[in-house]
C-alpha cells in the first residue's frame, strides 16, 4: 500500500469535519493521516479535537494582523503586483488600494501560517470550517510545483450557488428544494474552485434553517473524508473544459 497521505488541517471552530476526516483516517476508511491542526482562533473545541487524538496542533491569530497591518513587516518574497493581478476577490480597475491593502495584509499572516505549518511537512491541506479567505500569495507557495492542486476546502452549499459566509442561511433564505455541499479545491477566488464532490439533501415543507444545517453537516461528513480519499488513492486529475478547469474522478 502506498504511504498514507499527510493532511494538514486549518480550522476556526468546532471541527466536526476535522472530527470526520480524523474518523475516517483512524479508521483506515481513507489512507490518509492528519499531520497537523492550525486555528486562526484561540480555545476552539477543535484544538481539543487534535489534542485528543495526539495531533499536533498550533494558533495562529489573523486578528491582530488585520486590525494593525502597518505594524507588520511585508514577506520579502512577496511580489504584490502579482498576488493582486492574480486575485478574483476585487475588481483591480474600480478598487485597485483596496485590493493592495487586502492582499499585503493577508500575506503577512499568511507567512507566518506558513512558517506554522512548514514545521509539518504535508501533502494536502483541508480548510475545514477555516473562516479567511487565502490569497495567491499562500495558493501559490503551496501548489507550485505539483500536478493538482493541493488545497481543499468544504462549503456549505450546492456551489457554484450561494458562496460566502452562509451557505446554509442563503439556501434556506432562497427558498430552495433541494441543497447540499460542496468539497472544491481552492483557487484565487471566493469559493470559485474545481469541484471535487457534491452532495445534496432535499428541503421539506416545514424545514426550519436549523433542519437545513443538520442535514447538510451530516453529508459533510461524509463528502469530505471521501474527498481526501479520492486524493490519497491518486484518482483525482484535472482537466480543462472550456474555459474552467475541472476535476476528473478515475
Ligand atoms: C461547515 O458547515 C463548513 O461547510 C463551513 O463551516 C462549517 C464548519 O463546521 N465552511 P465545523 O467547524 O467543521 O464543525
Amino acid at each position: 500500500m502506498k504511504d498514507k497521505l499527510r493532511v494538514g488541517a486549518l480550522i476556526s471552530g468546532g471541527g466536526t469535519n476535522l472530527q470526520a476526516i480524523i474518523d475516517a483516517c483512524e479508521a483506515e476508511r481513507i489512507n490518509a493521516r492528519v499531520v497537523f491542526v492550525g486555528s486562526d482562533q484561540p480555545g476552539v473545541k477543535g484544538l481539543a479535537r487534535a489534542e485528543k487524538h495526539g495531533i499536533p496542533s498550533f494558533v495562529m491569530e489573523y486578528g491582530p494582523i488585520l486590525q494593525r497591518p502597518c505594524e507588520y513587516r511585508l514577506p520579502e518574497d512577496l511580489d504584490l503586483d502579482d498576488v493582486v493581478s492574480k486575485q478574483h476577490l476585487f475588481s483591480r480597475d474600480q478598487t485597485p488600494d483596496r485590493a493592495r491593502d487586502y492582499c499585503s495584509a493577508r500575506a503577512v499572516a499568511e507567512a507566518k501560517l506558513l512558517a506554522e505549518m512548514e514545521k509539518f511537512p504535508f501533502d494536502i491541506l483541508v480548510l475545514a470550517g477555516f473562516m479567511r479567505i487565502f490569497s495567491p500569495y499562500i495558493i501559490d507557495k503551496i501548489n507550485i510545483g505539483h500536478d493538482l492542486p493541493r488545497i481543499m476546502n468544504i462549503h456549505p452549499a450546492l456551489l457554484p450557488a450561494f458562496p460566502g459566509v452562509d451557505g446554509y442561511g442563503d439556501t434556506f433564505a432562497y427558498g430552495c428544494k433541494v441543497g447540499g455541499c460542496t468539497v472544491h479545491f481552492v483557487d484565487y477566488g471566493e469559493d470559485s474552485g474545481p469541484i471535487i464532490g457534491q452532495k445534496a439533501y432535499t428541503i421539506d415543507p416545514g424545514d426550519s434553517e436549523m433542519d437545513i444545517r443538520k442535514k447538510g453537516l451530516e453529508l459533510e461528513w461524509k463528502l469530505y473524508p471521501e474527498c481526501v480519499g479520492l486524493f490519497a488513492d491518486g484518482r483525482l486529475s484535472m482537466a480543462s473544459r472550456g474555459k474552467r478547469t475541472v476535476v476528473e474522478i478515475r
